[in-house]
This record gives structure tokens, sequence and C-alpha cells, in this order.
């Protein structure tokens, strides 16, 4: 037997370029499955765009599995839609009111510029990675299991943090544009593992000074990055990051020159 079907109005945001203004453009979503995904529904109504010979709405995606972190932008104001812990590929459209009207528009942030329509350019996220989201040593093959020893609450909140799929949903729902669950996130899983030990300290301060310098806000501690982030990572990575960087900056070994006498 089929489903039931929706018949949705899409106040969706249309921007041809980086330059182009944008502005909100109505569109009609018919006789969509309740078991079609948000993506799928977008894909018919493009598939219509199509055949009208108009351009079609640009948006992000990859593995439709909510594991790649590709998708994402916003719906009637949240994140990701209204499903909590729910990427938009996930979302389904059995979510939603027949005869609704939804208004859909990239993630606002000014580190995130707008490629196109839906599109945002998220790169600022792997300069962060890039400053020291990483081990730099070659650890050689897989070891077994349990040959490195790690505590279970650690291994268990490590395992939590690198769940973030960098998908930047907390910076735009964040009024500040905060990348800090993000950047926290990265930081935590590396700080809480024994191979994330010898770069320790200059990854905290490395990574939050990258995340500065790509125009992010600061964290006031809001809580609206959890609220909208599709794998419920906590706010309590922000306060590891923030002691991290303390006690980096606090502790770092100065740089001596060679043959000097200190
Ligand atoms: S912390 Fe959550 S919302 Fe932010 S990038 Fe990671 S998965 Fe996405
Ligand atoms: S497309 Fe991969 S998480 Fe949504």
């Amino acid at each position: 037997m089929a489903g039931k079907t929706l018949n949705l109005t899409l106040r969706v945001w249309r921007q041809k370029g980086p330059k182009d203004q944008g502005g909100f453009v109505d569109l009609q979503a018919k006789n969509v499955s309740e078991d079609a995904s948000f993506l799928e529904m977008l894909d018919a109504v493009n598939e219509e765009l199509v055949g009208k010979g108009d351009e079609p709405i640009a948006f992000d995606h990859d593995c439709r599995e909510g594991i790649c972190g590709a998708c994402g932008f916003v719906i009637d104001g949240e994140a990701h839609g209204p499903m909590k812990s729910t990427t938009v590929c996930q979302l389904h459209m059995r979510n939603f009111t027949d005869g609704a009207t939804l208004t859909i528009e990239p993630f606002r942030a000014q580190a995130f510029p707008v490629i196109k329509d839906l599109m945002v350019n998220r790169s600022a996220m792997d300069r962060i990675i890039s400053a020291g989201g990483y081990i730099s040593q070659n650890a050689g093959n897989a070891v077994d299991a349990n040959a490195i020893l790690v505590p279970k609450a650690d291994a268990d909140e490590a395992m939590s943090s690198a769940t973030c799929i960098q998908c930047g949903a907390c910076v735009a729902a964040c009024k500040n544009a905060s990348a800090a669950l993000f950047t926290s996130a990265k930081i935590s899983h590396m700080a809480l593992l024994p191979q994330g030990q010898v770069e320790r300290k200059e990854r905290a301060i490395r990574m939050v000074a990258a995340m500065d310098a790509e125009g992010f806000g600061a964290c006031t501690t809001t809580g609206a990055c959890e609220a909208a982030c599709p794998k419920d990572i906590q706010l309590t990575n922000i306060s590891r990051m923030n002691r991290e960087f303390l006690v980096a900056n606090a502790t770092k070994r100065e740089k001596h020159s060679d043959g000097g006498a200190g």
C-alpha cells in the first residue's frame, strides 16, 4: 500500500554565486512521499526544474547515510532541520505536515561564504584540522586492539568526540558563529588518547589560533551548538579545549637558540 504524500511550499534561498546578492524563491514540492528523505524530495524538485530548463537547487551531499558530513543547510531556522541528532540527509518527510511552507537556507557564518544556493565553503574547518588535528608520527601498522591500554572512560569519551563529522551545523546554529564545538571535539579526541600526547600542547595552541584566524566567533556557552549537532557532541569538549589551551600556554617550552646557555 502506498504511503501518504505531502504537498509543500519551499521558500528556498537561491544565490547564483558568491558575489550574487541572493534571495528567497517560492517553489512547490508536490506529491512528496512521506518515506522520502529531505534530499530525495529536493532531487524530485530539481528534476522538475531541469525539465523546465531552470537551474536545479545546488546543495552538498555525498554518503546520504549521516556519516560523511557533506550535507547541511537550515530548515525553518534549524541547522539540519527539526529532528534531534539527525543530519539533513537522514531527515524524512514524515516529520513535516501536509500544506506546510518550509524556509530553506544555507548555513550562515562569515567563515562559510556561500558558493551557490545552499552550498557553502566550509574549507575553514579543513584549515583548523591542518593546523594540528592529526598525529604526525608514522605509527606503523595497526597494532592489536589492547596493546596500548586506555582507561575505559577515556576511550569512550575519545570515541564520542571522534564521531564529529565536520558538518558545520554547530557554527550555523551559534549566534556568534563559533567553531568551538567542532574544534574542541577534534582536540579532545586526541588529547584523551596516548598517541595524541606528544603533540598535545602544540595541537591545542595551533588549532585554537587557526579557529580564531578563520573569523569564527567566540564561544559564549549558549549551548545552541550542542542542540543542533547531529552527532550529539557535548559542550564538555569546549571546557576541555579551554583547559588544554590554558595549560598548553602556561607550560609551553620556550625556544632556545642552539648553543645558548639556557
Ligand atoms: S560538532 Fe557536531 S555540528 Fe559541529 S561539525 Fe561536528 S558533528 Fe557537525
Ligand atoms: S550526505 Fe553524508 S552526512 Fe549527509
